[in-house]
């Protein structure tokens, strides 16, 4: 296959979810607060919320969740629902499209319940001001009639949580943000909680994996849960049919390979985004949409999925001029710097 037809949706270590991912991450996703790995300050805190609200006999104060995809924000919303003991009605930023599809769901809910709404960031104006009072007084505001003869009318509604995630906290408006009693990043994983996860994950899909093994695709997952899980799965499927499926450490840097992913994660499109910021813009800065347009993504992607990581290892650097590629980058790719760079 030619370089230039892969795209986003199909690359392995892409850190959104894709089609495959459902059903491994229905069987991976972890249950409690006690079996999610890392993202310590997160748990201790929401313990200490959860507990206290439960001892209150009141809601638990709505959370916001932000940061890369594939991260876990998903996975805690549920744990936080079953942790409080409560049903969770899961819905998304562009599946609510009207008004009145918002204010179904609010109606339906019971006191304690959670609202999962995920892409929060991409909710409409309209319906965003449908949520302030719902979120503030536990109300929702219904117009009646139009014009002069208006009239609006306040429905109770069921003391409800509001957990919202977000892979761009940036574009959600001030006022949504303060209706948030807790806002919460979530961080890349380090390398033994990336390793923690294959363990575990490899524990449940039964399949046995050397401990250097476990190490070399920690090391490749990008610090992401979500890719860790996936690659596991390509590495298992690569073992049944090479040897007797045990995923030993020359199997697993084999499959990797062949799967282009590389010593850090990074897979084709990374390494073609800091090439062309190092041959076409001198290492840069360049803009986001010139990136964009040279590397045949589109400018959200790069944004949301590729830059985070390329930054957290630090081949990348965001300035207000544009994007510079560092000299880590240079070294990883075997590029020479530019003289005076
Ligand atoms: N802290 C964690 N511990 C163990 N597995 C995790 C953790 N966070 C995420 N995962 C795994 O990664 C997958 C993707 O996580 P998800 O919650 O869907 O991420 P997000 O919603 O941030 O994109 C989950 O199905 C789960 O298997
Ligand atoms: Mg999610």
């Amino acid at each position: 296959m030619a370089p230039t037809t892969r795209n986003t949706e199909e690359r392995v270590v892409s850190m959104k979810e894709r089609p495959e991912d459902r059903s491994l991450d229905a069987q991976l996703r972890p249950q409690t607060l006690e079996e999610y790995v890392g993202q310590e300050r997160i748990k201790e805190n929401l313990k200490v919320f959860m507990s206290a609200a439960k001892k209150r006999k009141e809601p638990l104060e709505h959370v916001l969740l932000y940061g890369p995809p594939g991260l876990g924000k998903t996975s805690l919303a549920h744990i936080i629902a079953r942790e409080m003991g409560v049903h969770i009605r899961v819905t998304s930023g562009p599946a609510i499209e009207r008004a009145g599809d918002l204010a179904a769901i609010l109606t339906n809910l019971s006191d304690g319940d959670i609202l999962f709404i995920d892409e929060i960031h991409r909710l409409n104006k309209v319906i965003e001001e449908v949520l302030y009072p719902a979120m503030e007084d536990y109300a929702l505001d219904i117009v009646l009639g139009k014009g002069p003869s208006a009239r609006t009318l306040r429905l109770d509604l069921p003391k409800f949580t509001l957990v919202g995630a977000t892979t761009r906290l940036s574009l959600l408006s001030s006022p949504l943000r303060d209706r948030f009693g807790s806002t919460f990043r979530l961080d890349f994983y380090s390398h033994g909680e990336i390793e923690r996860v294959v363990r575990r994950s490899a524990r449940i899909l039964n399949v046995s994996i050397a401990p250097d093994a476990a190490g070399t695709l920690a090391q490749r997952a990008r610090r992401t849960p979500r890719v860790a899980n996936r690659l596991l799965k390509r590495l298992r499927d690569f073992a049944q049919v090479k040897s007797d499926g045990s995923i030993t450490s020359a199997l697993a840097l084999e499959a990797l390979q062949m799967l282009e992913v590389d010593a850090l994660g990074l897979d084709e499109i990374d390494r073609r985004i800091l090439s062309v910021i190092i041959e076409k813009f001198k290492g840069g800065p360049a803009g986001l949409n010139a990136i964009a347009a040279a590397v045949a993504e589109e400018m959200e992607t790069i944004e949301e999925v590729y830059e985070p990581y390329l930054m957290q290892i630090g081949f990348l650097q965001r300035t207000p001029r544009g994007r510079s590629v560092t000299d880590s980058a240079y070294q990883h790719l075997g590029v020479a710097m530019p003289k005076g760079a």
